[in-house]
């Protein structure tokens, strides 16, 4: 099975979205990664997962991140600012480089964050180029998931981290679709946790940390779907670039979560020296 990339990327297709994300976002001064975080992590939890994967990634200043499906690029300007690192962002989405491009100047990050318009699963880098890399929320458009962890393992160097944050085939049966990754399960590629595990050791990387967060996010997976479906979506968030359909989406990511057809996952793997 192999990944449709065109229809990914069709599934993403937004358009003047830093213009938007900044009128919404509003405010006096210059845009930060702190002002922008509630509309530019585009991934369940937002920041609050974007600060926990950080716990496991661990970055030291002066350190070359590699962001695996960068989005709009929150995730990457924020480890940028406050780490003080270097980040390289690669992302299938043209409009979704474009607007990070731009939200990288406005931030006054371009400097510290490159995005680069590609596959992951045929990166433009060379061996051992990056110390740690990290991906959220991009595996479940990834058919070919060894491709993609053995890429990862390609470009960091011995010793290098790659930190994963996603969500995984549930033990009862396909999600509810739409989802904020897929408008069907044409574009849909769910492993299941164990098999995770599995991909990431056959691709040649040891598993550091793996956890199933199924049990912890549940509380507020239900929470936020009862918000959703009581008051509808908030002021701010990545619906100000993908648009209401997204209440959908995360209505029914809470659903099948909620009913054990999706499953999440945070894992630390490392390339051995
Ligand atoms: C749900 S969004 C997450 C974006 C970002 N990681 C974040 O958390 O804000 C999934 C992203 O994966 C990207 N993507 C999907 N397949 C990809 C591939 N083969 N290579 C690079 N990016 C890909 C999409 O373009 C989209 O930007």
């Amino acid at each position: 099975m192999t990944t449709n990339l065109g229809s990914v990327q069709a599934h993403y297709a937004s358009s003047d979205i830093a213009r938007r994300v900044l009128a919404a976002v509003g405010g006096a001064g210059a845009p930060t990664p702190d002002t922008l975080a509630p509309v530019d992590h585009f991934h369940g939890g937002g920041l609050a997962s974007t600060r926990e994967l950080a716990n496991l990634l661990a970055p030291h200043r002066g350190e070359r991140l590699l962001d695996l499906g960068s989005g709009i690029g929150g995730p990457a300007r924020w480890f940028a600012a406050t780490f003080d690192c270097h980040v390289t962002g690669i992302d299938l989405t043209a409009d979704y480089c474009r607007a990070a491009e731009a939200l990288n100047v406005a931030t006054g990050l371009a400097d510290k964050v490159r995005i680069v318009e590609g596959s992951a699963l045929d990166l433009p880098f060379g061996d051992e180029n990056f110390d740690r890399a990290y991906s959220q929320n991009v595996v479940m458009n990834i058919a070919d998931k060894p491709r993609f962890y053995r890429e990862a393992r390609r470009v960091l160097k011995p010793g290098g981290v790659l930190a994963l944050s996603n969500l995984a085939a549930g033990p009862a049966g396909a999600p509810y679709y739409p989802v904020p990754w897929a408008a069907s399960s044409d574009t849909s590629f769910l492993s299941t946790v164990a098999q995770t595990r599995e991909e990431l050791q056959s691709a040649g990387l040891q598993i550091v940390h793996f956890e199933d967060t199924t049990a912890k996010t549940l509380q507020m997976r239900r929470a936020a779907r009862l918000k959703l479906e009581s008051e509808g979506l908030p002021p701010l968030g990545p619906h100000v670039f993908i648009g209401g359909r997204l209440r959908e989406y995360q209505i029914n990511v809470s659903r099948s979560q909620e009913e054990g057809r999706l499953s999440s996952i945070e894992v630390l793997a490392l390339r051995p020296a």
